[in-house]
């Protein structure tokens, strides 16, 4: 399989919304596999952020995706750029380690919602719609990878929906590429859902087959709409809905979590990863079980005699080398 017909985009700004073009995976095989990294707006965690980051490394996907927010953006104290540049600057530092090509979707604390009322929402919308483009150019867009079409959207283009020019882009990329094995789409706001240009677009999407995704809930629910799977993705490095009160866990959607999306037999198959229980291979080592143990639980270096002796008295059962002895 050639480069070009591995991943191709429709994205005609210079700056591109994703960090690096070092795909895993073989070129030669259909099939592949990419992570989603959640929502982390609202409270930030950044030892969770970097935590996640490194596990992405270690798990080596094709690439990542995600759902949006990835700063908390505005609040009531200060609705200056400069405060949301800071924000999008420890985000964006903290991205640097994360070695596979990492794909960014618009969420509403990185662009809040268009209004009618051109109130402070409206500023802001305006404000931090060109700190994104200057960052990261198109804030929705397309590509292709392995035959899998992925269709990223701004749904807070106009309130809480995709605009008209959005829906129509939408339409000539879906038609344009009538023919891919799936369709991956997403966007931010679960809301969206039942907006009218949304809605029109569920209606476009009907004939083939496609998979949802969105974030913003910071709980992971799987919904099933017009008879697809859409997920809502929990949270990757924030708290949960709830101010002051711990994450519920697994069963209630509030956990940590990496998405795991394996495209195997051309579906997609989801597995939920809990930050907590992905480990490095030095989980455990021998130093640091001697950090926990007496020393002599090293079972390929000798005790002495005399410590044998005395563990043995002590009901141990010792193993007798000629001149060595071991537990
Ligand atoms: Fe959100």
């Amino acid at each position: 399989m050639s480069a070009s017909k591995r991943f191709f985009h429709d994205v005609k700004t210079e700056l591109k919304p994703w960090t690096n073009e070092n795909f895993g995976g073989s070129a030669d095989s259909d099939e592949f596999n990419f992570i989603i990294f959640g929502d982390r707006a609202g409270r930030p965690l950044a030892d969770v952020t970097k935590d996640a980051i490194a596990k992405i490394n270690l798990l080596n996907p094709d690439f990542v995706m995600s759902v949006g927010d990835f700063i908390s953006g505005c609040c009531y104290e200060d609705y200056s750029p400069g405060f949301i540049q800071r924000q999008w600057d420890d985000f964006e530092n903290m991205l640097k380690e994360c070695e596979p090509p990492f794909f960014r979707v618009v969420g509403n604390h990185d662009i809040p919602s268009q209004t009618e009322d051109g109130g402070v929402l409206a500023h802001a919308h305006d404000m931090q719609t060109k700190l994104w483009e200057k960052q990261f150019g198109a804030t929705y867009y397309s590509f292709v990878f392995k035959d899998v079409l992925f269709i990223c959207l701004h749904t807070m283009e106009i309130f809480m929906d995709i605009s008209e020019t959005q829906l129509e882009w939408a339409r000539e990329t879906l038609q344009k590429h009538s023919d891919v094995k799936w369709t991956m789409v997403f966007g931010h706001l679960p809301k969206a859902w039942d907006m009218p240009n949304w809605e029109k677009l569920a209606d476009i999407l009907d004939d083939r087959n496609y998979t949802v995704f969105a974030g913003d809930f910071h709980n992971y629910v799987r919904c099933r709409r017009r008879g697809r799977n859409y997920y809502i993705i929990g949270m990757t490095g924030t708290e949960s809905q709830h101010a002051g009160y711990p994450p519920k866990g697994v069963y209630y959607g509030e956990f940590q979590s990496l998405t795991w999306v394996s495209f195997k037999n051309g579906e997609p198959q989801l597995s939920l990863l809990a930050l907590d229980e992905v480990y490095n291979d030095d989980v455990v080592t021998i130093p640091k079980l001697t950090w926990l143990t007496p020393s002599y639980f090293q079972a390929d270096q000798p005790i002495s005699a005399e410590e044998a002796d005395k563990l043995e008295a002590k009901g141990l059962k010792i193993h007798r080398e000629i001149g060595e002895y071991y537990l």
